[in-house]
């Protein structure tokens, strides 16, 4: 079965108020109307998704993290203050969970605990959607090995049956749209990562497993949409900045489904 391309966009800490981002929902939930070929997630801050969720049935539900654990019994919630698990999400309809982005990567978070979100979210019906990526480029293409690092401890112990539930987003540092001097990635720096990436799969879990997607986030717009969906074969886009602008957002929506791809 062909899976169908995500786009998802991640709202990060925006925007400000419950009204304004059921405004921007609602704009996006009608360009969404007409959309069949790929998938629409929208991840906005935790306090705002119960109600989204009510207002759209075709846009899927993704959170920006989860806590690592399930509970500490098992059956109720542990005593971890300030945590939100992957069960309490997937019961309020989300589907989908950035885990190991690079803005939490600056905070602290370390492969080890990723992994350890990737299992719980796993274990609670989420699907992860791992980012990965190097901060920059050196010549001497060390990029490939801190990416392969990140995969291989981050899926550390997963079982090769949950990698087709897993979507892998490849963002380099480098090209997010808000990081200081900021380049563009074009789509053969990203084909070239992602034939790299199923490699460093097939090599851990053996060539017959179910691959993950593997998509492309950095600052993904209308214009460079195209370029990484055809050219660079990716399965689908994390868009950051552009998905809180629901014209722009529906158009790569609309470039995605008329993509023939
Ligand atoms: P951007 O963000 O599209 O604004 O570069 C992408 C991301 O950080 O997920």
């Amino acid at each position: 079965m062909v899976k169908k391309k995500l786009i998802i966009g991640n709202w990060k800490m925006n925007p400000l108020t419950l009204k304004e981002a059921e405004k921007i929902f609602s704009a996006i939930s009608k360009s969404v109307s007409s959309i069949g070929k790929c998938s629409a997630v929208i991840c906005p801050p935790f306090p705002f998704i119960e109600k989204l969720k009510k207002s759209s049935r075709k846009i899927t539900l993704g959170a920006q993290d989860a806590f690592g654990e399930m509970s500490a019994t098992g059956k109720g919630v542990g005593p971890y203050t300030g945590e939100v698990s992957g069960a309490m999400l997937h019961d309020l309809g989300v589907r989908y969970v950035i885990l190991g982005h690079s803005e939490r990567r600056a905070l602290g978070e370390k492969d080890e605990e990723i992994n350890r979100k990737v299992k719980a979210c796993l274990a609670s019906g989420l699907t992860p959607v791992l980012c990965v990526g190097e901060r920059e480029r050196d010549e001497s293409h060390e990029y490939f090995n801190i990416v392969k690092k990140q995969i291989e401890d981050c899926l550390e112990r997963v079982v090769k049956n949950s990698l087709g539930k897993i979507a892998i987003a490849y963002e380099p540092v480098w090209s997010i749209s808000t990081t200081v001097g900021r380049r563009d990635a074009t789509p053969a720096d990203f084909k070239e990562m992602a034939i790299y990436i199923r490699k460093v799969l097939s090599d851990k879990f053996g060539a017959k497993t179910e691959m993950p997607r593997i998509l492309y986030g950095g600052s993904v717009s209308p214009k460079n949409a195209y370029g990484f969906l055809v050219e660079g074969e990716a399965d689908g886009l994390l868009v950051g900045r552009d998905s809180l602008d629901p014209e722009k957002f529906g158009e790569i929506l609309k470039i995605c489904d008329q993509s023939g791809i």
